[in-house]
Parts: C-alpha cells; sequence; structure tokens
C-alpha cells in the first residue's frame, strides 16, 4: 500500500506521525533548496499555516542551517535576533538538515510550545529520520 504514496505524501505522513506522538513537537514540516536558487521552499508540514513558504538562505534558524550544515537547537526563541517568527506560540525550535550524497538538500524544521524542551536524543532520532528521509527522495 505505502508504495503508492508520492514522495509528499510519505512526507507529510512522517510529519503527522511526530506531531502526534511526541507532544512537544507541535508545527513539523519540511523545506528544501529550492532548485538552484539561494532559498529554501516548504515542503509538506502539520501545525499552524505560515507565510513563510520561501527562506532566503542565511534568514532565520532554517536559512542558516541551509549555510551551516549543522544542527540547529535553539531552547528560547526569544533570545535569537535571526529568527523568523511564525506563531506568538512558539518557544523553541529544532532544525536538522537532510543530507543526500553528502550534500545538504534541505532540512527537517520542528516548533515547540514548550521552552527548551529538545536534547541530545531528540538530534539523533531526527537525525535517523532525516537519513531515512534521504533515502525516499
Ligand atoms: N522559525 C523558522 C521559520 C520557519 S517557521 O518556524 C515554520 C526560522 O526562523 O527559520
Amino acid at each position: 500500500l505505502n508504495d503508492k504514496l508520492s514522495v509528499d505524501e510519505r512526507l507529510l505522513k512522517i510529519c503527522e506521525l511526530l506531531e502526534a506522538n511526541i507532544d512537544y513537537y507541535n508545527w513539523v514540516g519540511f523545506y528544501f533548496k529550492n532548485g538552484d536558487k539561494n532559498e529554501l521552499k516548504l515542503g509538506p508540514y502539520v501545525g499552524e499555516p505560515t507565510d513563510h513558504t520561501i527562506i532566503p538562505f542565511g534568514k532565520g534558524i532554517c536559512g542558516q542551517v541551509a549555510v551551516s550544515n549543522k544542527n540547529f537547537v535553539v531552547p528560547d526563541v526569544s533570545a535569537q535576533d535571526n529568527y523568523i517568527a511564525c506563531s506568538i506560540t512558539v518557544k523553541a525550535e529544532i532544525v536538522i538538515p537532510i543530507f543526500v550524497n553528502g550534500e545538504n538538500i534541505g532540512q527537517i524544521d520542528i516548533d515547540s510550545n514548550t521552552p527548551d524542551p529538545f536534547t541530545e536524543a531528540d538530534e539523533r532520532f531526527l537525525e535517523f529520520v532525516c537519513a531515512e528521509v534521504a533515502q525516499i527522495i
């Protein structure tokens, strides 16, 4: 049955599973590099709709991860000056890059309404999720 799902349908299911099963994951989505432009484009997500469907490289937490190729864990979004707010309820954020053949092609972005909820266990788990995602895109 799963063989019939498109890549976007599979990615959406991953978002739904994560949001539904981890109480401090309140917005879960994917951003991908937009062709050869220096920007990210929003992919499948669950949570409040966001105006930030395009994010230039370097802007916000997501745009910084697009250029750093590193995990970015933000315990308190109010302490970040290069941050793009999507909702006033968000307290914390984690962004993990997705690598295909060593290239950073996108990321998973998770917002939390709980302050400082993310641990190294979230990083390891989401790195695993991103490695699985890399195999299906
Ligand atoms: N907060 C992100 C923008 C994306 S929204 O969280 C959905 C950022 O600063 O890059």
